[in-house]
């Protein structure tokens, strides 16, 4: 039979955190198995804003070697970085080309930073990128959404009600997969909680809760009923010196092997230039298609 494909990847803009881990990679390691899988570092879409290029190039790499230290396994899975499959650029120019302007002026994130910075200011990069993205996924032939149950939205310490992500202003709101263990226990110390009495999954009063028990939950592997009754009479203190302990325990295996591949570059750019070779290959012949489709 043929095995389904999945095509899944994370920006170098910055460090790789606890959402992203639990609400990609951590899956990944797991589709590796029953899917024909290609994962990327999408460097191209890195640059849509201003950005330093020596520090562009040591996160494309740091994200690649977190991949593998996730556990990622290159007999299973291509791992690559996006802009060494030109395709990826080529067939954004030819999808450009057929794409409705008024499509694209209609992102928000277009609308907000052009007000912000001045039309004059910002590349066309940032208006045209949900072409590139789609040039992503459409060379490997995927166009279908698979989004995890549990884990798909991993909130801020900081405030329950925004997204743990790269771009936040405040470090504290997120948990870096290689933060080290005092790092992490800090951060839990200080992230925000409610003054309610035990702990509790989907109370909407309580977002901070639901989500530091969610996250809890994914690292245990345990089930949802299964922490609900173990942490429901717990006051903070408590659960956040489990929560300490179960990130400190699931990261630092990682950690360790993210140093070992680190230390090696040759063998991280033989992967990189294997998996570039095994992507270019599938992504040539949807390119060509396109080519011959558009009269080419
Ligand atoms: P970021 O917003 O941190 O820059 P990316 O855009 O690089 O993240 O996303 C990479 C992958 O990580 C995507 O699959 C995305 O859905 C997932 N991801 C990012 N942030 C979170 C989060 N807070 N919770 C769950 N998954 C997330
Ligand atoms: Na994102």
């Amino acid at each position: 039979p043929i095995k389904k494909r999945i095509v899944s990847g994370v920006q170098p803009t910055g460090s790789v955190h606890l959402g992203n881990y639990l609400g990609a990679i951590k899956n990944w390691v797991v589709l590796q198995d029953s899917y024909e899988t290609l994962f990327f570092i999408v460097d191209l879409h890195a640059i849509t804003l201003p950005y330093d290029a020596p520090q562009l190039t040591k996160a494309t790499r740091c994200t690649a070697a977190i991949y593998l230290a996730c556990g990622v396994d290159t007999s299973k899975a291509s791992v690559f970085v996006q802009s060494h499959v030109r395709a990826h650029v080529e067939l954004m120019w030819l999808l450009s080309s057929v794409t409705p302007i008024g499509l694209l002026n209609k992102m928000i994130q277009f609308k907000e930073k052009s007000r912000k910075a001045g039309d004059e200011n910002i590349g066309v990069g940032l208006l045209t990128y949900p072409v590139l993205m789609a040039a992503d996924i459409l060379l490997y032939q995927v166009p279908e959404a698979l989004i995890p149950p549990t884990g798909a939205r991993v909130m801020s310490l900081t405030d329950g009600l925004s997204k743990m992500s790269k771009s936040a202003s405040s470090d504290m709101s997120r948990i870096n997969l290689l933060d080290p263990k005092d790092v992490i226990a800090n951060k839990i110390k200080r992230c925000k909680t409610d003054s309610f009495s035990g702990l509790e999954f989907d109370n909407l009063d309580r977002p901070e809760c639901h989500n530091l028990l969610s996250i809890y939950q994914l690292l245990s592997g345990r089930t949802k009923e299964e922490v609900a009754l173990e942490c429901r009479n717990m006051n903070w203190g408590t659960f956040k010196t489990i929560l300490t302990d179960a990130l400190v325990n699931h990261l630092h295996p990682i950690q360790i092997r993210y140093e070992e591949i680190a230390s090696d570059p040759a063998y991280l750019d033989q992967i990189l230039s294997d998996g570039a070779a095994k992507a270019a290959g599938l992504a040539d012949i949807t390119l060509n298609n396109v080519y011959q489709a558009m009269g080419f």
